[in-house]
């Protein structure tokens, strides 16, 4: 059987698409909500101690685990496991890699459409009699059908935008590596980066009115970046930091592998990585940290702000922000940029979500990329309904919880230990070296085998000893929504029985057809 192996086009496009993956809702919606209910200057400084010694480690190992399944002929994480971990189980660990993905995709993408309702919302000016809090977050509660009696008299609109979202999602995949995902990063990254410094620059040159306005900018900024080191001692801190260093990288999930299997066996992935690592950084906190914690302070000071933060993931993106583009002269065209660039980076995230899934089908059941894409498309959107339906209840709150934090921890755990002690860190450090442009100094060995793993195992100790039996049993949790969180769970369990029994599908099926793991040395494009 002859098969068309992807590859990406150019490498231009390689980085782009990457960075695009990391680049999403985190870095200008969760970024913001984090630091703030983390206390600001607090959060920053285990949020760079995070990146230092979690993120650029794990962003190297998850390249060079991913070129390196590549070269084997494989593009998700159940294989590529497979081929560093000759053992049986080694492909139900790499199915983490497909849950952890798809479970993010089935909330995130739902969060995406609303940013491209919004951006609609804000070229019309539909929004804009909402000059309070409270008007704005009505609004934003009867968009998404949980308040009946405001604008929106159901939940259709948001709907609707979902479908067009969805749609926009797999046609882009449908076309592949090179003429789907690279393409839209192309386009879509240079226009978030744009909209996102013209943002910051009208933010940063708001001449602020004390009659109106509560603080200035710089107080703004100030809060973020005067370091605070009463908190270092808080290990919610940590926690919180290092989630969000996993989250905004896409570390432990299986994406970032998916994305380095395309690329061809001697292609650099030392300066890649750490170029899209870099990449997203950048946009995180010089970008991400411009917007929307400034303007936010401005008009409802810093106290206000982080109350607002800590009331919910969605009132300081769509809520606070939408009150401050009715303030604002041009604020239909702000407006139309903030959640347009909300929507740009939100879709070049969510297709890296469904890419691991559809390599997965393409790889070890030999289906065609169009069989691969309708599949993962229909069981997606099954399984959105209760996302959209239920959401007043918490069901998204609960995957975005285990699939969007705990589960990223225990992967990213599992792949250091495959790495630095299965592979070896000499083998490991070999192939990452392998076509390297730059040099990276022999003592990353260290911080590969001890250093990242210790702190995996920190974290997770530190939850199992003060989280676990709270969240396990949902307390605090209002009793109305329990069995709702009760049927995410369900939802999330049979995500992951059918996961593996795909895989051990997969694994009979390439022993019927006698596939077996061979180095794909030469690329046909
Ligand atoms: N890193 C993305 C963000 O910051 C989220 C993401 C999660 C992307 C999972 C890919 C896979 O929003």
């Amino acid at each position: 059987m002859v098969r068309v192996r992807e590859a990406w086009a150019t490498r231009i496009g390689l980085i782009l698409a990457v960075a695009g993956n990391a680049v999403g809702l985190g870095n200008f919606l969760r970024f913001p909500v984090q630091a703030a209910s983390n206390g600001g200057g607090a959060f920053m400084i285990p949020y760079f101690i995070s990146f230092i010694l979690l993120g650029i480690p794990l962003m190297w190992m998850e390249w060079t685990i991913g070129r390196y399944g590549g070269r084997y002929g494989h593009h998700s994480a159940p294989g590529m496991f497979a081929v560093i971990w000759r053992h049986p189980i080694a492909k139900y660990l790499g199915a983490l890699g497909l849950f952890i993905s798809l479970t993010i995709m089935v909330y995130y993408t739902y969060i995406e459409s609303w940013t491209l309702g919004y951006s609609i919302f804000s070229l019309l000016g539909l929004y804009f009699d909402n000059t309070t809090f409270e008007s704005a977050k009505e609004f934003l509660l009867s968009y998404q059908g949980l308040k009946p009696d405001g604008p929106f008299s159901s939940v259709l609109v948001a709907y609707l935008f979902l479908l067009v979202t969805l749609g926009i999602n797999f046609y882009v995949l449908s076309k592949g590596i090179s003429g789907g995902i690279e393409k839209l990063a192309r386009i879509a990254m240079p226009t978030l980066f744009v909209f996102a410094v013209l943002l910051a620059i009208r933010v940063l040159t708001i001449q602020t009115d004390p009659a109106i306005h509560k603080a200035t900018v710089w107080e703004g900024l100030g809060f973020l970046w005067n370091p605070d080191l009463s908190a270092l001692s808080d290990p919610k801190v940590w926690l919180a930091a290092a989630g969000q260093i996993f989250f905004t990288l896409s570390l432990g999930m299986g994406t970032i592998h998916a994305y380095a299997s395309y690329l061809r066996p001697k292609d650099d992935i030392a300066l890649s990585g750490l170029t899209t690592a870099s990449i997203n950084e950048f946009a995180e906190v010089v970008l991400g940290s411009s917007i929307a914690i400034p303007i936010a302070v401005v008009f409802f000071g810093v106290q206000a702000t982080q109350e607002i933060a800590q009331g919910g993931a969605f009132n300081l993106g769509f809520v606070s922000m939408s009150v401050i583009f009715s303030q604002i002269p041009f604020g239909e065209f702000f407006g139309f940029l903030w959640f347009g660039l909300l929507f740009f980076a939100g879709i070049t995230s969510s297709v890296a979500m469904a890419q691991p899934v559809i390599s997965f089908l393409e790889d070890e059941f030999r289906f065609s990329r169009g069989k691969a894409v309708a599949i993962i498309a229909v069981l997606t959107f099954i399984c959105i309904q209760p996302v959209v339906f239920l959401l007043g209840h918490g069901f998204l709150d609960e995957l975005d919880y285990w699939g969007g934090t705990f589960m990223l921890v225990v992967f990213a755990l599992i792949e250091t230990i495959l790495f630095a002690f299965v592979l070896g860190v000499d083998k490991g450090y070999q192939e990452l070296m392998r076509g390297a442009d730059i040099h990276i100094p022999e003592w990353f060995k260290f911080v590969f085998k001890y250093i990242t793993p210790l702190f995996l195992i920190i974290i997770l100790g530190y939850w199992a000893i003060t989280d676990a039996w709270r969240v396990l049993l949902l307390e605090g949790v209002s009793p109305d929504a329990i069995p709702y969180r009760w049927a995410a769970r369900g939802l999330m369990v049979l995500f992951t029985i059918g996961i593996c029994w795909m895989v051990y599908r997969a694994w009979q099926y390439r022993r019927q057809m006698g596939l077996r793991d061979d180095v794909i040395e030469v690329p046909i494009d």
